[in-house]
């Protein structure tokens, strides 16, 4: 018999809205998630990147019941500690110079303050994003994202002057290179075609790069393309948003993806990990760029919610006490070290990639063809034996690894039992 929560979720829910599992959830802690079958999963999924500090953090619940007890909302009417403190730390953690913040609900919504931010900053409205690339459903949001068409699907006319270069997927090369021939084409094809014949550079307000590809497959772009990238758009005066949404808050085994580029973004987008699961998002961006932004130009009533910036405060706390960012790089080379291990007896794992905890397995046949139907057994599987993965890229055909980052190696290995056991 179904349970009466799926019943009514499935009677009044937006269809819209897709499930990845069946679990009805009673209680989840750390990398734990107990089901209404009273079965205890382990959650490799992170609530989709969310719960970097784990579910439900003491500190964080404790931090969000503190201020809980002040007052829930401002609404721009009055300043108040959570939000000014919170800016001030995330100056601390953020690459580069960034050190102002406008805060607001989703990562959507970090995406279309971005957008904003760049056109209004520069007096330009050229955008250019990345084939393959998530940036979230809203239409701005939606308009640069192409992980997939399904996602554009009847939303036709979209945000116009969005262009989009090849992401380099190495593994699947956009220009049908391999490694050992590749001149960065893929930099070149935007250098020489689009801003040549599509827009123009001076009209280009910025470029929108997830510095590891998310939703898209999980790709580690090689660090001479980011480096590239980062000149042309200096030169160019095109604003570079990094769009760390998924990849922030010790996810890749740094503060920030950008780092392991030596990146220093004009703008960042953040949420996700940022509050263990209290909505809030962020669009970060130098002081000399913000400083562009006059009063009113942006607004939101919830944005910054307090509860949501003293639980995000507790949050960053927890992964530098617990020094969880370490723990995620070398948790990460361990799991990556063994799936590569793995490989030799199922040869269906096609590629395995990734960086600290954000680490993607791509399933195909040795002649490359996509295996989303082997992933997707695999995946039934793992969640009947207790482990939650879920999958990404076009093809749906890469299993993503992206376990809170407290999980010690223990844990892992038994995550990977699993995960070998439902291959077999
Ligand atoms: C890189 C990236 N940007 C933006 C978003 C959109 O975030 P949200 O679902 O909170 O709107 C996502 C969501 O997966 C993402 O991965």
């Amino acid at each position: 018999m179904k349970n009466n929560t799926i019943t009514k979720a499935k009677r009044h829910l937006a269809p819209a809205l897709a499930f990845h599992t069946g679990i009805v959830a009673k209680k989840a802690r750390g990398i734990y998630i107990e089901g209404h079958d009273n079965k205890t999963y382990m959650d490799f999924a992170s609530g989709l990147a969310v719960t970097n500090a784990g579910h439900a953090p003491p500190a964080v619940v404790k931090a969000a019941k503190e201020q809980m007890e002040k007052f829930i909302h401002s609404g721009c009417i009055f300043y108040y500690e959570s939000e000014a403190n919170l800016a001030e730390k995330l100056s601390t953690i953020m690459p580069g110079d960034i050190d102002m913040f406008f805060f607001s609900n989703s990562g959507a919504e970090a995406v279309e303050g971005a957008i904003k931010l760049a056109r209004y900053a520069t007096g330009r409205q050229g955008i250019i994003g990345f084939t393959g690339g998530f940036h979230g459903r809203s239409l701005g949001a939606l308009s640069l994202t192409t992980s997939s068409a399904r996602y554009r699907k009847g939303y036709h006319p979209l945000l116009p002057s969005i262009y989009h270069a090849p992401y380099p997927y190495c593994a699947r090369c956009p220009m049908g290179k391999t490694r050992d021939i590749c001149r960065t084409d893929c930099l070149t094809y935007l250098e020489k075609r689009i801003l040549r014949h599509h827009i123009l550079p001076e009209e280009v307000a910025c470029v929108v790069i997830e510095p590891v590809l998310g939703e898209g497959g999980y790709i580690v772009p090689p660090l001479d393309y980011m480096l590239k990238l980062k000149a042309l758009c200096e030169k160019e005066g095109i604003l570079f948003v990094a769009d760390e949404v998924q990849t922030g808050f010790g996810r890749t085994g740094r503060w920030f993806a950008s780092e392991h580029f030596g990146i220093k973004p004009d703008i960042i987008t953040l949420a996700k990990g940022i509050a263990s699961g209290f909505p809030l998002s962020a669009v970060g961006a130098t002081s000399a760029i913000m400083k562009r932004w006059p009063k009113g130009a942006h607004g939101t009533t919830f944005g910054g919610n307090p509860v949501s910036c003293a639980a995000a405060i507790a949050t960053i706390e927890t992964i530098e006490k617990q020094k969880l960012i370490k723990n995620a790089e070398n948790v990460g080379k361990y799991a990556v070290a063994r799936v590569k291990h793995m490989q030799k007896r199922y040869p269906f794992l096609w590629d395995v990639r990734g960086l600290g905890l954000m680490i993607g397995i791509e399933f195909a046949g040795t002649d490359g063809q996509s295996d989303a139907k082997r992933l997707s057994k695999t995946i039934k599987r793992c969640l009947n034996n207790g482990l939650i993965i879920v999958e990404c890229g076009i093809d749906k055909n890469i299993a993503r690894l992206m376990p809170p980052l407290a999980v010690k190696e223990r844990e892992m290995a038994k995550a990977l039992d699993i995960f070998e056991g439902a291959l077999a």
